[in-house]
C-alpha cells in the first residue's frame, strides 16, 4: 500500500465571531487531516462553517469580528494559530494558498495578469524581476493561456480565464497545500468542467494536497479521495469518498446524499433537506441536527455525541444503531 504522509492536522478547532449584538459560533470543535496529495471535500450547507475553517488555516481571519476560541492547525508540525505574523507570511501563498469563493474580485484591476503572477513569486522566491517574469509565463502557459498576454488586464480577459489566472497565481510557488473555496460556481458550467479538470492535472503534477470547499457532488465524487461533511459548525460524518457515497452514516449525510443513489449517479447537487440550519448565534442543546431529524430522540436533544469511528477511517456523529429506513 501507498504510505501516507500527514501534511495538516486540525485539532478541535473552534472560531466565533463576535459584535456587539451577539456570538456567532461559527466552527465548533472540527478535527480533520490531509494527508500529503491527497484531496479532502469539504461539503454542507451555507453558512455551515467551511469557509471561516479555510480562513483559519489561512491565518487570514478577521480579526475582530472572528476569534479563534480554541484548537490547533498543525501545518507539517507547526502550530500555525501560534506562530507569529511574520512566520505566517512565509507559510502564506507559499506552502499553502488559497483560492478564494469569489476569484472574480481577486485579481487587481489596475496589473497585469503576468505581473499580478510574477510578484507572488517575487514576494515569497527572492528571485529577480527577469526570473519571476519568466516563470509566470511558464504558469500562463500552463493554466492553457498564451505567455503573449502577459501584458493584458484582468477587464481584458473572460470568466473563465480570469479564474485561471487565479490558478495561476494559487501554484506559481508550488504550494504543498491548496485550498480551493468553491473554485468553479462564479463559472459557466461548461467552464467548470474544464477549470476543474486543470486543477485536478496540475495538482497531479505538482503533487499538491487540496481542500476542495465544494456543493457540487458530481465533483466531490471525481476530484476528492475523502470527504468531510460540516453542519451548524462541526463535522457530522468523514471518511473515503466511498465511504460516504456508499455507506453514508448520519442522517444529515444521507439526506444530502439522497439525490445520489451511488457514485455512478448523474443527478450532482447536494440535495435540500427540509428544515433550516440552526442560527449559529443561537445552536440547539444536543445534537445540532435533531430539529430536523427524522429519527431523534429525547437523548439526541440532550447530548450532543461526538464523532465514533463506525468503520476503518470511517466517522459519524449519530448514535442509531441501524441505518434501515435513512
Ligand atoms: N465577518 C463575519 N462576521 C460575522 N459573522 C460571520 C462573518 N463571516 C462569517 N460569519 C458567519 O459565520 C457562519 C459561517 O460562515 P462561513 O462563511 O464560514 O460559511 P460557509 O460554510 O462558507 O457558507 P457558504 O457555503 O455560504 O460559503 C455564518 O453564520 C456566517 O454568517
Ligand atoms: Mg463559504
Amino acid at each position: 500500500m501507498e504510505s501516507k504522509e500527514l501534511l495538516l492536522s486540525v485539532k478541535e478547532l473552534a472560531v466565533s465571531y463576535r459584535t456587539s449584538e451577539e456570538i456567532v459560533r461559527a466552527v465548533n470543535g472540527v478535527s480533520f487531516s490531509v494527508n500529503r496529495k491527497e484531496t479532502l471535500g469539504l461539503v454542507g450547507e451555507t453558512g455551515a462553517g467551511k469557509t471561516t475553517i479555510a480562513k483559519a488555516i489561512m491565518s487570514i481571519l478577521p480579526d475582530p469580528p472572528a476569534s479563534v476560541d480554541g484548537g490547533e492547525i498543525l501545518f507539517e508540525e507547526n502550530d500555525l494559530l501560534h506562530m507569529p505574523e511574520k512566520e505566517i507570511r512565509k507559510i502564506r501563498g507559499k506552502k499553502i494558498s488559497m483560492i478564494f469563493q469569489d476569484p472574480m474580485t481577486a485579481l487587481n484591476p489596475v496589473f497585469t495578469v503576468g505581473d499580478q503572477i510574477a510578484e507572488g513569486i517575487r514576494i515569497h522566491e527572492n528571485v529577480s524581476r527577469k526570473e519571476s517574469e519568466e516563470r509566470a509565463k511558464a504558469m500562463l502557459e500552463m493554466v492553457g493561456i498564451p505567455s503573449s498576454r502577459y501584458g493584458e488586464y484582468p477587464h481584458q480577459f473572460s470568466g473563465g480565464m480570469k479564474q485561471r489566472v487565479v490558478i495561476a497565481i494559487a501554484l506559481s510557488c508550488n504550494p504543498e497545500l491548496l485550498i480551493a473555496d468553491e473554485p468553479t460556481t462564479a463559472l459557466d458550467v461548461t467552464i467548470q468542467a474544464q477549470v476543474l479538470e486543470m486543477i485536478g492535472n496540475l495538482k497531479e503534477q505538482m503533487g499538491t494536497a487540496m481542500i476542495l470547499i465544494t456543493h457540487d457532488l458530481g465533483i466531490v465524487a471525481e476530484v476528492c479521495d475523502n470527504v468531510a461533511v460540516v453542519y451548524a459548525g462541526e463535522i457530522v460524518e468523514m471518511g473515503s469518498k466511498e465511504d460516504l457515497f456508499d455507506r453514508p452514516a448520519h442522517p444529515y449525510t444521507n439526506g444530502l446524499f439522497a439525490a445520489l443513489p451511488s457514485l455512478a449517479g448523474d443527478q450532482k447537487r447536494l440535495k435540500p433537506i427540509k428544515g433550516l440550519t440552526p442560527n449559529p448565534a443561537n445552536l440547539p442543546e444536543g445534537c445540532k441536527f435533531w430539529p430536523r431529524c427524522p429519527y431523534a430522540t429525547e437523548e439526541c436533544r440532550q447530548e450532543n455525541p461526538g464523532l465514533r469511528e463506525i468503520g476503518p477511517g470511517h466517522f459519524s456523529r449519530c448514535t442509531r444503531k441501524s441505518q434501515e429506513g435513512c
